[in-house]
């Protein structure tokens, strides 16, 4: 199996969204499987220019110079993806936006070239009520990325904690972000 692949879209390197990953990556340690975490916050994506450059020249790269040349490679290789996101402002956070907005470039002459991939999805949120808090929005904004894409959702872990240290309260959370990890590879 190649080395799945985590992209974290938490600006804060203590938060809640790291927890919830070390969490997510034990079982991939336990299993002896490779990984590799990308913060997102910490890189240098911008935003995609809709220039056309990657479709008309077929590219499956960016006429920007930034870190998502170093991505694509990777990121047509890998057979396993993880999106873990804060939910903000009632949907994913900016910076894991932007990166996806860049999978543009990897579409392909006929077909998404990004395509038969698996993801899991690791969402979280300060309000108490998924129903309030937007993660159904996150939700459905990367359901319908995957569907047009041609790829497949293994599964999705939410829950609630705010503040730094909440998500290593949230018990049923951690478990919930564990089993993900485990079926993940399994
Ligand atoms: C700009 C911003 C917007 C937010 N919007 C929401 C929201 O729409 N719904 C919600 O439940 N929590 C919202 N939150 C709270 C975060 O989702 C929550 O604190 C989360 O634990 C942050 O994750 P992190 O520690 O991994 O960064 C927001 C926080 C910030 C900073």
């Amino acid at each position: 199996m190649s080395k799945v692949l985590i992209f974290n879209g938490s600006p804060r390197k203590k938060g809640n969204t790291v927890v919830l990953i070390n969490e997510f990556t034990k079982a991939l340690t336990e299993s002896d499987v490779e990984f590799e975490i990308f913060n997102l916050n910490e890189m240098n994506i911008k935003p995609c220019q809709h220039c056309n450059w990657c479709v008309n020249n077929n590219a499956l790269s960016c006429v920007q110079k930034d870190d998502m040349n170093d991505l694509y490679p990777k990121l047509l290789e890998a057979e396993k993806i993880v999106l873990a996101s804060p939910v903000f402002w009632f949907n994913i956070s900016a910076q894991l936006k932007l990166f996806i907005d860049r999978l543009y470039a990897l579409q392909g002459e006929k077909e998404y070239a990004f395509t038969k991939k698996k993801f899991a999805y690791i969402l979280v949120y300060g309000a108490n009520d998924p129903e309030s808090s937007g993660v159904f929005n996150a939700i459905g904004s990367l359901k319908d990325m995957i569907k047009y894409m041609n790829n497949e959702i293994v599964g999705t872990v939410h829950g609630t904690a705010h503040k730094i240290g909440d998500a290593a309260k949230n018990l049923k959370l951690l478990e919930e972000v564990y089993e993900l990890g485990k079926k993940f590879v399994s």
